[in-house]
């Protein structure tokens, strides 16, 4: 439909966890009258930075430094960071946390009045600071969300899916974002069908962690932000890098949707992993042990379930006892007794699931796509940061730096609102019958997991095939559908990127190519008229 009402801003923001309150923020601090709109599917908290537990890593004791911070980065990326922007990443880390911590955020502190720091897998450091022990990203999103309401050149709205990016031609022949169109769900100031024109769409939609069956990610992270690129023909890399956590609580083998994280900072803290048989199956594994980047210890996971048949292992916390449980874990510690677990007389059950897209839509280091006018930060967004396997605690990070980054590029550049020469659309968005999701997700967790082969890739592509194939004339237009349809187009765009990538490495597990090919290469894939290609 076309929309029903109009308005104009400079920047508009889609998505409302730490990556895009952060750019809103920064953007209208650095300019005297900027004005922007931010937009998001759900209530403003509802993205998965709430659910973010250990914390935010930067390098800020003084017994460390960025350097080492960056070695860690580049070391768990397995080879295919961008050394520059893995560089502003840890520099910049410092001031980010600061920033933060200016916006109200209270993180735990030392008695003597230090943050105090804790380790996560693939860190030599302690260098992750977290807040109300276990719920770092709660008590970000709470200090960014209070601190975008009291400014009054940010206008929020809320329960408002992105169906189409508005692009158009210039008088070069080239395309340009100038907007998006908006479907307000309820009543409100700015109800039904509308359009937000701007001079740039910052895409801070999340990851994409629903398009499996067992995830940490919120029901909203469905790729929207992911499939809008691909189809306004920006460039996405590293997508087959999607990161499992290695310990969600396992509660038991029908479990589906969003399960409970139990945190690495567990394991930073002196937790440790044991088979079914008691085995500590990381010791010898990797130089860290429990505490090996997280691709490393997903695989030990699955290896050791592989070996005893049991579809989990146990974390072992037993000896922190009840009054550091409460103090340090309590989420996790309520977490856990909600579904009839103790972790302070009983071993944990875990098992890995979907957590992190460390790939998406390939930016320079200032969020620029490759499509003028559109930038994105955030799990959406490829910075290169990650390469194949995020560090962890990296991300809530990246979300800061890089909103920032974009936040100066945009107030220095200061991007008309005018409508290109041949104003249009990237085609229509797409509709899909939402009652395929839990075969789709099914069919990802299955064949496009943990652990990945040539067959069972391409089991995966026909069965999608098949999927998308399906009718969908009695489908109603709407929110559901258009869902659908993204979390379609990201699994696809993943099983192809999955399919291309024959070797093991990083978070990419391919067990008919078991090590790393010679060369560490990236690639970045286009939507075409005939499908995705290289
Ligand atoms: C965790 O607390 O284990 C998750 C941290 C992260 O994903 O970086």
């Amino acid at each position: 439909p076309e929309p029903g009402w109009t308005i104009e801003a400079d920047v508009v923001v889609v998505g409302s966890g730490i990556a895009g309150l952060s750019t809103a923020l920064r953007y209208v601090e650095r300019t005297r009258s900027g004005r922007v709109v931010l937009v998001t599917k759900d209530l403003l908290a509802n993205g998965s930075t709430r659910w973010a537990q250990g914390g935010i890593a930067a390098a800020v004791d003084p017994g460390d430094d960025p350097l080492a911070h960056l070695v860690d980065t580049v070391e768990a990326g397995a080879g295919l960071c961008d050394p520059e922007a893995v560089r502003l990443l840890v520099d910049e880390g410092p001031e980010a946390l600061r920033w933060l911590i200016a916006q109200g955020t209270a993180f735990d502190r030392t008695e003597s009045g230090e943050l105090s720091l804790t380790r996560e897998g693939g860190h030599r450091a302690d260098r992750i600071a977290h807040a109300g022990g276990d719920a770092t990203g709660a008590e970000i999103e709470r200090a960014l969300v209070d601190a975008v309401r009291a400014r009054d050149r940010i206008e929020l709205i809320e329960h408002a899916f992105v169906p189409d990016l508005l692009l158009g031609a210039d008088d070069r022949g080239g395309s340009r974002v100038h907007g998006i169109t908006v479907h307000v769900m309820g009543e409100g100031e700015r109800d039904g069908v509308g359009a937000v024109r701007a001079g740039a769409v910052v895409l801070a939609t999340g990851g994409m962690g629903q398009v499996f069956a067992s995830t940490t990610n919120p029901g909203v992270s469905t790729g929207d932000g992911l499939a809008l690129g691909l189809r306004a023909g920006a460039e996405v890399q590293d997508l087959e890098f999607v990161q499992f956590h290695p310990t969600v609580l396992w509660l038991g083998p029908d479990a589906r949707g969003r399960q409970p994280l139990v945190s690495e900072a567990v394991r930073g803290e002196g937790a440790f992993l044991v088979d079914v048989r008691g085995r500590r199956f990381m010791a010898g594994a990797h130089e860290l042990a429990d505490l090996a980047p997280r691709d490393v210890v997903a695989r030990g996971i699955a290896r050791a379930m592989a070996e005893t048949g049991a579809d989990h292992v146990y974390l072992d916390a037993r000896h922190f006892g009840a009054a550091r449980w409460e103090r340090r874990f309590p989420t996790i510690l309520a977490s856990c007794r909600a579904h009839g677990v103790d972790p302070v007389t009983d071993l944990i059950p875990v098992t890995p699931a979907a957590h992190y897209a460390s790939g998406g839509i390939r930016v320079d280091h200032d969020g620029r796509t490759a499509v003028p006018g559109l930038y994105a930060v955030g799990e959406v967004a490829r910075t290169g940061v990650h390469g194949a396997n995020r560090l962890a605690s990296n991300s809530l990070l990246e979300g800061v730096v890089f909103a920032d980054r974009i936040a100066a590029a945009l107030a220095e550049e200061r991007p008309p609102a005018t409508v290109p020469a041949r104003p249009g659309r990237p085609g229509p968005a797409g509709l899909a019958d939402p009652a395929i999701l839990p075969e789709l997700r099914e069919i990802m967790s299955r064949h496009v997991g943990v652990r990945r082969e040539a067959g069972g890739l391409a089991t995966a592509a026909e069965a999608l095939a098949e999927l998308a194939a399906r009718d969908t004339a009695d489908v109603p237009p709407g929110v559901p559908a258009w869902q659908a349809a993204n979390l379609l187009t990201v699994a696809w765009a993943l099983v192809r990127a999955a399919a291309r990538r024959c070797e093991t490495r990083g978070s990419h597990w391919r067990s008919d190519h078991e090590q790393p090919s010679a060369e560490a290469r990236s690639r970045t894939f286009v939507l075409d008229g005939s499908g995705i290609r290289e």
